[in-house]
């Protein structure tokens, strides 16, 4: 007798329309547990953009798309695809190549996090009212750019600004430079490697802004496998998470204008912060999903710490 397969990919040749592959992969996901957050929150919504993006049908395509059958050719292009999602955990973003912030495309791959940064929503929505309205925003930067995501994000937001990205990752910023060209921003958009401001020639910012590593290094050990084959370097932030935060706030003392702000996306970190950087007062920005997860630090507060 021969022994029942393992691979839980076997037999998909069955599948014959996307409808089918997409009632497959729902059922795959719960079934080996695997992890979703990276860029989406939903086994349907993962699976249908990978089945969308694999066969090349947009993806603002009806329903009726669900139904067409499929060639050998797509139905072994989708079993890869899934194969590796499966069985390599391997994260959907990775397998595409793209992440999509709104309606920005931006290049991925494994030197970088995948863009999820609540900072997506407070750019567009708080930042204007969070800095002076009379004076013209010049110098902005974005201290761990990764992909370059926000650096791009925030030179379009301020079209006159020059925007510095910083990163320690020599791997990180190959691709952010790749985003940066494809957004057309080589102009404005400048990326520096650093280890913080270590090496960034020294400049005056209106803005700094960073979402860097926070994740307590045990925390990184307990991941999921989809988070683990994101660069640790993006994701740990020491024995508490703060290594990073720490450095970042005390060299923004000497980076920011006089009327200029910090803004740290600092995870499940908001009581740590509290508590070690009272003195900075920080003040939390509040999000759509109730997180406040942000804090923003005054260059006013900063001026007269020593911490
Ligand atoms: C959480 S990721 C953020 C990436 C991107 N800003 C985003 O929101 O998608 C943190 C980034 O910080 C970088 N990094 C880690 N330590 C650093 C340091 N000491 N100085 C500068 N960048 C650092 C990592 O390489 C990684 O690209």
């Amino acid at each position: 007798m021969r022994a029942p397969s393992t691979d839980p990919l076997a037999g998909t040749q069955r599948l014959t329309t996307p409808g089918a592959w997409l009632k497959f992969a729902e059922w795959l996901y719960a079934e080996q547990d695997l992890a979703l957050g990276q860029i989406a929150t939903s086994a349907h919504d993962e699976a249908l953009y990978l089945i969308l993006h694999t066969l090349e049908i947009p993806m603002d395509s009806d329903e009726s798309v669900l139904t067409q059958k499929l060639t050998t050719t797509q139905r072994s292009a989708l079993t890869e695809v899934f194969r590796r999602r499966v069985v390599e955990h391997t994260p959907a973003a990775y397998i595409t190549h793209e992440a999509w912030l709104n309606d920005l495309r931006f290049y991925v791959d494994e030197r970088v996090l995948i863009p999820r940064s609540y900072f997506l929503e407070i750019i567009p929505e708080h930042l204007d009212v969070l800095l002076p309205k009379d004076t013209p925003i010049t110098h902005v930067v974005d201290v761990c750019t990764g992909s370059g995501c926000l650096a791009i994000l925030l030179a379009k937001h301020f079209p006159k600004a020059l925007v510095d990205g910083v990163d320690l990752s020599p791997d990180a910023l190959e691709v952010a430079k790749i985003n940066v060209l494809t957004h057309k921003l080589t102009k404005r958009v400048t990326l520096h490697a650093s280890d913080v401001f270590d090496a960034v020639p020294p400049v005056k910012y209106d803005l700094i802004l960073s979402n860097p590593p926070y994740e307590p290094s045990a925390h990184c050990d307990a991941l999921p496998q989809e988070f683990k084959n994101e660069p640790r370097l993006a994701l740990d932030g020491g024995g508490d998470g703060l290594d990073i935060i720490r450095k970042l706030l005390r060299q923004s003392r000497d980076r920011l204008k006089p009327h200029g702000i910090v803004l740290i996306e600092v995870g499940g970190l908001g009581a740590a912060m509290d508590r070690e950087f009272a003195k900075l007062k920080p003040q939390w920005l509040m999000t759509a999903d109730g997180s406040n997860c942000v804090c923003l630090i005054t260059a006013a507060s900063l001026k007269h710490w020593r911490g």
